[in-house]
């Protein structure tokens, strides 16, 4: 079992991390603090595989605890499901002191969270994330919303959970694209802070994908230090923060062309691979470094090529999302494995250089 700590002054926390956790979790919110009612908010599969044992470690610490559920999918994470949410909190007779746990991937955290911080200003809110997207990235951070319209993350806030339990057993049940998608933002954590995380993953992918639990654990760990560490400096995301970005500008330009019909995880390996690309072009990156990106991305089951979209139309998303102002665009980008900074305009001429190579 391992333990991060982010350091936010009053609103800090502590990540634990470790196969079999899920049914501690009864303990450790007592030794947080918390005791009463539970509200468990989940989706029907999360709870099929895990719901029980959640219940059961509540229960058997004295907590009076619901069970809530929504659908799966995106298309949930909105203001409706919220609005039906706070009523069956108030039928449930959630308090100021109920804690809400999200039991799931990153949908359920992101809105379990937004509904955690709103309802009655603010309860205490638990992340108990079962996919490895939400275990290293979307658990931690403090960013909690829904979606409006097509607008993702449209109304939300900066709210810190209580205590996060990440149990990587429970990631053996996890889809291989599922865990693909995790992957590309462990290793987007490893290429902008810490080049022997990077060797690590190289040296251990294998027994990674056969989810090896010590490796999940170090793994999931370390991510979290990273976004952790990055976090404690810019909680509001004014600044430092945007390094986390590493491969998203492009990334969500694909997915936006691509209708989100590729993975979140996909697009951004693809947009890892072009900012490296711009990055060897505008003379800060050594070329030969990209080929060891390309092959642990590879390795990992994550796309390193443009599948086949426009690439027009991939600037022409970029523009759409306000990233592109007169011909320029501002990326992060790769000095060497360890070191990326957000650059000043980097001429489109260079992106679009950069994505016709990926083709
Ligand atoms: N708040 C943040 O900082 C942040 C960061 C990144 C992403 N996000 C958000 O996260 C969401 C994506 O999260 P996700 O990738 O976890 O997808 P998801 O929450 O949709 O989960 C994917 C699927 O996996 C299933 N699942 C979950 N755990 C499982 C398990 N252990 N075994 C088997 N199946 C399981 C779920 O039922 C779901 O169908 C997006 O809404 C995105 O906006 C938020
Ligand atoms: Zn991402």
């Amino acid at each position: 079992m391992k333990k991060v700590r982010v350091r936010l002054g009053r609103s800090g926390y502590t990540i634990h991390i470790g196969a079999g956790l899920l049914s501690e979790t009864g303990r450790l919110l007592r030794e947080t603090g918390l005791d009463g009612k539970a509200i468990i908010i989940t989706d029907p599969a999360v709870r099929d595989f895990y719901g029980t044992s959640l219940k059961q470690s509540l229960t058997a610490q004295g907590f009076k605890t619901t069970l809530l559920e929504v659908p799966e999918g995106e298309q949930h994470k909105s203001l409706e499901t919220a609005g039906r949410l706070y009523g069956e909190l108030a039928a449930a007779g959630a308090e100021r002191n109920t804690p809400v746990i999200a039991l799931g991937g990153g949908v359920i955290g992101d809105l379990a969270g937004f509904v955690a911080a709103t309802y009655m200003r603010g309860v205490p809110f638990v992340q108990a994330p079962t996919t490895l997207l939400a275990q290293v990235d979307s658990s931690v951070g403090g960013k909690v919303a829904v979606d409006h319209g097509k607008l993702k993350n449209m109304v939300g806030a900066f709210y810190q959970p209580r205590l996060v339990v990440s149990d990587v057993g429970s990631l053996t049940t996890l889809p291989a694209e599922q865990l693909a998608n995790g992957l590309s933002e462990v290793i987007k954590h490893a290429i902008i802070r810490d080049p022997e995380f990077f060797t690590y993953f190289e040296e251990n992918i294998d027994r990674i994908k056969a989810l090896d639990e010590k490796a999940l654990e170090h793994i999931v760990a370390r991510s979290v230090e990273i976004k952790a560490q990055v976090v404690e400096k810019d909680e509001k995301d004014l600044g430092l923060r945007n390094i986390l970005n590493f491969g998203h500008t492009i990334g969500h330009a694909v997915e936006s062309v691509l209708d989100f019909g590729i993975a979140h995880g996909q697009a951004v390996a693809i947009g890892m691979m072009a900012a490296c690309r711009i990055s060897a072009d505008m003379g800060v990156l050594e070329k030969t470094e990209i080929p060891r990106i390309r092959k642990l991305l590879r390795r990992a089951g994550l796309r390193t090529k443009l599948p086949g979209v426009d690439v027009a139309r991939v600037l022409e998303a970029m523009k759409h999302d306000k990233k592109v102002a007169d011909g320029k665009v501002k990326l992060v980008l790769i000095r060497t494995l360890g070191d990326v900074f957000l650059s000043a305009d980097v001429d489109t001429a260079i992106v679009e250089k950069a994505l016709v190579s990926l083709r």
